[in-house]
């Protein structure tokens, strides 16, 4: 056999092998477009209009009635409910707001439009949100809470704390409140726009209220977040989640799963705010309060009387009744924090130590909770919290006299405190 003709014969192998290759890539890659285009077909809802955002999200007004939630096999039948008349009295009246801060916060999809009546704004979901995705199945979910120790996890609900530890790749800081049942809670949470080192990273900063359903807890949680995997940027948003299974199957950020039901027509959830607080400068917050009806539904009030939406009892387990903890912080996930170093360089809060306080750092001000007397009030039992205190900290701000603030944050990596 000549050279030439065993030149021929390889290349003739060796292409055989690239095409085999080649169509089982095809083949791949057409499964997983199949998938995701299957995905996004069940995720968003015909638009009745379409408003593109500068931060490249596009804003679907959706027919309030075709809004994700009614595909939830508990709300079929379900009719929209009317906004609770207490809602409309707390919210706006002057003491929701902190001195010397702002609430002239806005949706940067705002500027490019406005959804009509009887529709409301849904972030797309765009085919770049599922392939950036680290799981499909689990698209907007939270990442779940594993306990392989009931006693922690029966702890951790009745807020022994200092548990906190055995929650891998989370590094959480808090103000809580437990011991009686809730049925609402506000803060202001000023506005601030932390590092995300790499993908998977998120940091947050927000309130939870939460319930223990058996061996899993229940959480309602609404804030601002800077999720890139998520959102595909590093914008601070606006967030709400919810899971009745400490987030293993049910429950997901903002729309992203059917249950919340949404009705403000002006104002979106996973959505870019602005503007930022800046340090030594001009403090920008969201006035967020949870609030349960008598019905069992919990409603997500922001900023001077904006009722976002609730989520309606029928999803809800042991929450129906009331919440027995409610929790004020910041939380940074990350496969890098609790281990060996080097931690995490995602920042939580301003990314300034609390410390640093008014103007620098993060906080919650104006923290109140709602029992069964009806009146908001600050709670009468508190412990704080921090899991990794020389990477993240807290400074609750008790003067007489003066309403507590509580101020929470850190750089994260900074050696040789958090190396
Ligand atoms: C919705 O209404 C139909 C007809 O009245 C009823 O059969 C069904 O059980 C209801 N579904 C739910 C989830 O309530
Ligand atoms: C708010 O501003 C006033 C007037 O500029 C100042 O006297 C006060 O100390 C400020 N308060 C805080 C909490 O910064
Ligand atoms: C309160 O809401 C109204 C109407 O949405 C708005 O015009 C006003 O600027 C808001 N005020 C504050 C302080 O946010
Ligand atoms: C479970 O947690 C409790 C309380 O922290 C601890 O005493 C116990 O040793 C733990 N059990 C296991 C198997 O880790
Ligand atoms: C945890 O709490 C649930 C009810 O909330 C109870 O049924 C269960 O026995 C508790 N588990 C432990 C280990 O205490
Ligand atoms: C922590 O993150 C790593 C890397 O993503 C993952 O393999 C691990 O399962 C996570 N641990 C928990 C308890 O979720």
């Amino acid at each position: 056999m000549g050279k030439c003709k065993v030149a021929t014969l390889l290349f003739g192998v060796f292409f055989a092998l690239c095409c085999i290759e080649l169509q089982v890539e095809a083949r791949a890659s057409s499964s997983l477009d199949r998938e995701i285009e299957t995905k996004l077909k069940l995720l968003n809802k015909p638009a009745v209009k379409s408003i593109k955002s500068e931060d490249g999200d596009i804003i679907d007004c959706v027919n309030i009635y075709k809004q994700p939630a009614f595909d939830h096999p508990a709300l079929k039948n379900h009719t929209i409910k009317p906004i609770p008349s207490f809602l409309l009295e707390y919210e706006p009246s002057s003491m929701s707001g902190t001195p010397n801060a702002s609430s002239e916060v806005f949706q940067l999809w705002q500027k490019s439009g406005s959804c009509p009546k009887d529709t409301v704004p849904i972030r797309r979901i765009q085919k770049k949100d599922l392939l950036r995705a680290s799981s499909l199945e689990r698209f907007g979910q939270k990442p779940k809470i594993y306990s392989t120790n009931k006693t922690n996890l029966n702890s951790t609900i009745l807020g022994v704390i200092d548990d906190y530890v055995n929650l891998q790749n989370r590094s959480e800081i808090h103000l809580s409140t437990f011991g009686f049942n809730f049925i609402g809670a506000r803060a202001n949470i000023n506005i601030w726009n932390p590092n995300v080192e790499k993908k998977g990273d998120f940091t947050t900063a927000q309130i939870y209220l939460k319930a223990s359903n058996g061996d899993f807890f229940e959480s309602i949680e609404a804030g601002w977040m800077v999720h890139p995997e998520l959102y595909g940027d590093s914008n601070s948003r606006l967030f709400a989640a919810w899971t009745r299974d400490s987030y293993h199957t049910t429950g997901c950020f903002d729309l992203t799963c059917k249950g919340f039901v949404h009705i403000a027509s002006s104002t979106a959830l996973g959505a870019t705010l602005r503007p930022y607080s800046s340090p030594y400068n001009q403090q920008y917050e969201i006035n967020i309060g949870i609030y349960s009806d008598e019905g069992g539904n919990w409603w997500l009030n922001i900023k001077n009387g904006t009722v976002i939406g609730y989520w309606p009892k029928e999803i809800l387990g042991n929450l129906k009744h009331s919440a027995t903890i409610v929790q004020w912080g910041g939380q940074v996930y990350s496969d890098k924090v609790k281990k060996k170093p080097p931690h995490t360089s995602t920042q939580m809060g301003s990314g300034d130590s609390a410390s640093t306080r008014f103007g620098r750092a993060c906080y919650m001000s104006n923290v109140r909770i709602k029992d069964y007397s009806k009146y908001l009030k600050y709670p009468k039992f508190i412990t704080t919290h921090a899991d990794e205190p020389y990477c993240y900290n807290y400074f609750n701000d008790v003067e007489q006299g003066k309403d507590p603030v509580f101020y929470f944050g850190g750089p994260g990596r900074s050696p040789p405190s958090c190396p």
